[in-house]
């Protein structure tokens, strides 16, 4: 199986390089992050608070997603401008806390896949949970100030210093949870985006290619 896993925190340019290596290689892509994020969306349709944890287990095991490159639908409704919105960014890290919600979503992303054999798969715990034997496990970074003046731009909003803020936050729990942390994987390849642009983080990536 031909699994190459870009894991790294919020603005690394995880989205944009594992997208145009997929298209390189004429691999499927999987955002792992886009399947956390409808769990959360989901979780806020059907106004359940972020305290009960039986009823977001059910809701993340019971997840009708239909997730592509362009559109994420969720139980039947189209989520793929609100799993990127600030109500969904503002939970999203902490449904990602949740050991349940996580097995189920580790769950599918594994099948996802061992149907296509293999893929680019994006998230926080690639190379080291979904898959340890991924053939490329890539550790994406930036500067902090790179990191949030990207997101800014992406979500179309002036002001950095608040994106800055967004960003801490959710790494902090990202990194410190207990379950599956944002980690480098022993054997993951470190890749600093600071000063790249995509074309030069892409062919530096492919060039990583066993
Ligand atoms: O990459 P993103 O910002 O869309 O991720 C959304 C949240 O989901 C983020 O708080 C980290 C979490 N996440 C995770 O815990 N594990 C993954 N494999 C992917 C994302």
């Amino acid at each position: 199986m031909r699994v190459i896993a870009i894991d790294g925190p919020a603005g690394s340019g995880k989205s944009t390089v594992a997208k145009a290596l997929a298209a390189r290689l004429n691999l499927d892509y999987l955002d792992t992050g886009a399947m956390y994020r409808a769990v959360a969306f989901a979780v806020i349709q059907k106004q359940i608070k972020p305290s009960q944890i039986e009823e977001i287990t059910e809701i993340a095991k019971s997840l009708d997603l239909e997730l592509t490159e362009e559109s994420c639908v969720v139980n039947g409704v189209d989520a793929t401008t609100e799993i990127r919105g600030p109500e969904v960014t503002s939970l999203v890290s902490q449904v990602a806390t949740m050991p349940e919600v996580r097995i189920e979503m580790v769950k599918r992303q594994r099948v996802w896949a061992e149907t296509r054999n293999g893929g680019v798969m994006e998230g926080r715990d690639i190379g080291s949970v979904v898959f340890p034997d991924a053939m490329l496990k890539i550790y994406l970074t930036a500067s902090e100030e790179v990191r949030a003046a990207r997101r800014a731009a992406e979500v179309k909003e002036g002001d950095v210093a608040t994106v800055a803020a967004d960003i801490e936050r959710r790494d902090a729990v990202d990194t410190q949870r207990a379950a599956s942390p944002l980690v480098e994987a022993e054997d993951a390849i470190v890749v600093d985006t600071s000063e790249m642009t995509i074309e030069q983080a892409v062919e530096y990536v492919v060039g990583l290619m066993p």
